[in-house]
């Protein structure tokens, strides 16, 4: 059995039992888990943890699951990369990546939240998992539906990336693409939950969901040796996992396992849609919706964020400060993280990338301090959004003349460089098999 006391209200802490339920009755405030840590404390050490397995269930005491889990067993515990080039060319002596680009089983934290509201439905027993998604929980829900025998009901915006639409396909899900934004379909998805009482894991089961992005928090936290950075940047849309990396370190803190937690949260969001890092730049706590999202980052595409203003006061709590990236800043910093690191994110990546540089340039991070970038999902799901600004491949006959031909034309050295001026289209991507 776990640990989990109960539920209880954000705004007025009325408590309520461990149910599929979110919103406060009285204040309509959203509810959280609520534990009882002076029980975890007494069996839950550095030792106990490094004892665990190699996944996010290492922290179990830490996440509402009552057995054994079903679902999503292989999910997190992924690298800590100390990133000496991208540190060099950000300026930053002692950076890291946080790189959930390779977590298990749909290369995004969306795992991590997804594993643990699945095996929730399944533990109330729901046997339709369903979700509102701007892609990588759409391809995670999916995913975990499958391995758990669940029916899953996937709703998108029509306009999603091909790789996002065919990577929750690809499991069998019922996906509706829907004509309208992410908030358009997340209305459409309360009112489906109500009608159906299917298990939605970003509505109804959002309580449980959303502790599953602690372990981003905890791991960070551990592979640093015990230690919280200085600096964290963490990409936003809904605001949630921003909010509970916070909760993840604060949790160790007060369990012992951390001797301080100096950290400071810097949220990262798109210019076409960020009204979390609107309202941290205009110091109100106050979210001004963004009707209509313009934005080649369509995973952060929430205009209407619903943990936006928690998010914001994890900002305002812990001392730090967020910024936007452009279109085209995406693009670049998506090609520097992958020049540098060898690491392929998705647009998310570059918004996060782009926003630490013009927080470094700006002072807000220092340059000597441990500074940890939030990458948190996998680049082949977005291919579009680079295809038009890479080099295609020198293009030859299969003999040694024609490659000493070309050869010339390589510089000596440099990462992604090639041949040829001309620019991949998104059409020829699709034509070399692509997405
Ligand atoms: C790759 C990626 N990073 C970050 C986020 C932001 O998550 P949250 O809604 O918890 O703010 C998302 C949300 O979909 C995402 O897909
Ligand atoms: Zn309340």
């Amino acid at each position: 059995m776990g640990y989990v006391k109960g539920l209880k209200c954000r705004e007025c802490a009325r408590p309520y039992p461990a149910k599929p339920l979110h919103v406060c009755e009285f204040c309509f405030g959203p509810l959280e888990v609520d534990y009882d840590y002076a029980a975890i404390g007494r069996v839950v050490h550095h030792r106990s943890i490094e004892a665990g397995p190699p996944n996010i269930w290492r922290y179990r005491a830490l996440l509402p699951v009552d057995g054994e889990p079903t679902v999503g067993r292989h999910c997190g515990f992924t690298p800590l990369v100390r990133a000496r080039n991208l540190g060099k060319a950000l300026g930053l002596s002692q950076l890291y990546v946080k790189n959930d680009t390779v977590n298990h089983p749909t290369l995004s934290f969306k795992d991590r939240v997804v594993a643990v509201a699945v095996i929730k439905a399944q533990e109330f027993g729901f046997s339709v998992v369903a979700c509102a998604s701007t892609g990588n929980l759409a391809n995670s829900v999916a995913a975990h539906a499958a391995e758990g025998g669940l029916t899953s009901f996937v709703f998108i915006p029509a306009d999603l990336e091909q790789g996002k639409v065919l990577g929750t396909s690809v499991y069998g899900a019922n996906v509706v693409a829907v004509d309208g934004t992410y908030d358009e379909v997340n209305r459409l998805c309360s009112e489906v939950a109500d009608k159906y009482g299917w298990a939605f894991v970003n509505i109804n089961l959002r309580p449980y969901y959303a502790e599953g992005s602690k372990t981003f928090g905890y791991e960070i936290a551990e592979q640093l040796g015990w230690r919280a950075p200085d600096h964290i940047v963490v990409p936003a849309a809904g605001g949630s996992l921003i909010t509970k990396v916070w909760k993840g370190l604060k949790e160790f803190y007060n369990l012992g396992l951390l001797p301080a937690v100096p950290t400071r949260m810097h949220v990262a969001q798109a210019a076409g849609c960020g009204p979390i890092v609107n309202s941290v730049k205009a110091g109100s706590e106050i979210i001004r919706p963004v009707k209509q999202p313009r934005t080649i980052a369509k995973s952060l595409a929430v205009g209407n964020p619903a943990d936006g203003y928690y998010a914001f006061k994890v900002v305002k709590d812990s001392g730090g400060s967020g910024e936007h990236a452009t279109d085209e800043e995406i693009v670049e910093a998506m090609k520097l993280l992958a020049a540098t690191e060898g690491i392929f994110a998705e647009t998310a990546g570059g918004v996060t990338v782009a926003a630490t540089k013009k927080l470094v340039e700006q002072g807000a991070i220092g340059r000597d301090e441990v500074t940890v970038i939030s990458v948190t999902g996998n680049g082949l799901k977005t291919q579009e959004a680079v295809a038009g600004a890479l080099r295609v491949p020198a293009h030859i006959k299969p003999t040694l003349a024609s490659f000493d031909a070309v050869l010339a034309q390589y510089p000596p050295s440099g990462a992604g460089s090639g041949p040829m001026a001309e620019r991949c289209s998104p059409e020829m991507l699709q034509s070399q098999g692509g997405m």
